[in-house]
């Protein structure tokens, strides 16, 4: 019986192998963060009202001025495509089956190109910047040519932290059948058939710029010599310059840069510490939302990632001011499970656990939510 996206998450743990569900499951250094961001939506409780009238209760929302079903979308994630075989086509339509936004990362499997061939509805495309900044430029007309109804620039991975289980297990991309792994894959057999014989494995985006050969050593090989540590608050203007829709500016954790961020013209901020993966020790992204939410003052729409593994915890981060909430690991998870159904069972599991959260909170909208459904003792 699948209930929650721990039922989904064990599951997941079954069915890859262990290096794929570490790279999602982990996070930097002591993964004090990572452990962070779930203690400290746990740690936040409701207020309970009764005898109010929520026989309907409607999700619905807008970001950025752009409509949905529900205030989430599956936020960007990496090699979704090594979870399940074509993970990010499948990620894609089941979010255009339940009304929400799916978010392509640049490190997907499937390209920009496969996506959009296989999915009617526009989806979001995040993009790193690159010392390469043509690059940049041809994944923003490639973007723009899919007709994508948002661009995320990821500000917080210029430099990428350690993230010890992806170390310690070997990760490579395309995945490789070692002697280390063998019993490992071998007791994984559908996922060895779907995704280590498939045609998608390894980075759909970088045909071409991968050095050579079938592929790379390492994701932190790649990433260190390919993403820019230089970057500046003037490069994302030079990102705004060129990219004329929705621009979201994901990784904000501060107040003073949500102001910069404002500055070189977001349309909506995301507070996100990249769930755990990048700075070990920064706060919780639910610590740090309320003070980001006061800095941007109603100026752009504030959306928040960082621990979101029920409709409780997406209840929570509306209540402190989130316009939407983005999911990471949840996705990944119920895509290892389930394929396309493991997804919408996901969304459909939040979807069903926010609205029940927000009637027993007297709540009957989710424009309605604000602080006052919290019990602040
Ligand atoms: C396996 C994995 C890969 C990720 N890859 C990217 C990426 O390519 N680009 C990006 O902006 N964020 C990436 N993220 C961060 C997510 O977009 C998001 O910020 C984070 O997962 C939210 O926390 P959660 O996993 O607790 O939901 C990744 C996260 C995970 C778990």
């Amino acid at each position: 019986m699948i209930l929650s996206i721990e039922d989904l998450r064990q599951i997941a743990k079954r069915r890859v192998p262990r290096a794929i569900f570490d790279y999602a499951d982990g996070g930097s250094y002591d993964e004090r963060t990572l452990r962070a961001n779930t203690a400290d939506l746990d740690a936040l409780q409701f207020r309970q009202r009764v005898m109010v009238d929520v026989s309907a209760v409607d999700l619905a929302t807008t970001v950025a001025g752009q409509p949905m079903a529900m205030p989430l979308a599956i936020g960007p994630t990496g090699l979704a495509g090594l979870f399940h075989a074509d993970g990010e086509i499948l990620g894609a339509r089941a979010a255009a089956a339940c009304g929400i936004p799916f978010c392509l990362s640049t490190m997907s499997i499937c390209s920009i190109e496969d996506v959009r061939a296989a999915s009617d509805a526009p989806f979001w495309f995040q993009q790193y910047l690159m010392r390469d900044r043509g690059f940049n430029q041809e994944l923003i007309e490639r973007a723009a040519a899919a007709q994508c109804s948002a661009l995320v620039l990821t500000l917080d991975l210029q430099v990428l932290a350690q993230r010890r289980r992806d170390a310690r297990n070997g990760l490579s991309i395309p995945p490789r059948l070692t002697l280390r792994n063998a019993w490992d894959i071998a007791t994984k057999p559908a996922w060895a058939v779907r995704v280590l014989m498939g045609k998608r494995r390894t980075f759909g985006n970088l045909a071409g710029r991968l050095g050579g050969g079938d592929g790379i050593k390492t994701l932190a090989q790649w990433t260190n010599s390919q993403f820019d540590p230089t970057a500046s608050w003037r490069d994302v203007e030079w990102v705004r310059s060129r990219w004329p829709g929705r621009l979201i500016l994901k990784g904000v954790m501060d107040a003073e840069d949500a102001r910069f961020a404002l500055s070189a013209g977001a349309d909506a901020v995301v507070v996100s510490n990249h769930g755990g993966r990048q700075l070990d020790g920064a706060p919780s992204s639910i610590s740090v939302l309320p003070e980001i939410v006061a800095a941007i003052d109603g100026r752009c729409d504030v959306l928040f990632d960082g621990g979101i593994r029920s409709g409780q915890d997406l209840a929570k981060a509306l209540a402190l001011g989130a316009r939407a909430g983005l999911i990471g690991k949840a996705f990944l998870f119920a895509l290892a499970a389930g394929g396309q159904a493991g997804v919408i069972r996901a969304i459909e599991i939040m979807r069903d656990e926010l609205k029940l959260t927000l009637a027993l909170t007297g709540t009957t909208s989710a424009a309605g939510v604000g602080r006052h459904i919290l019990w602040t003792g």
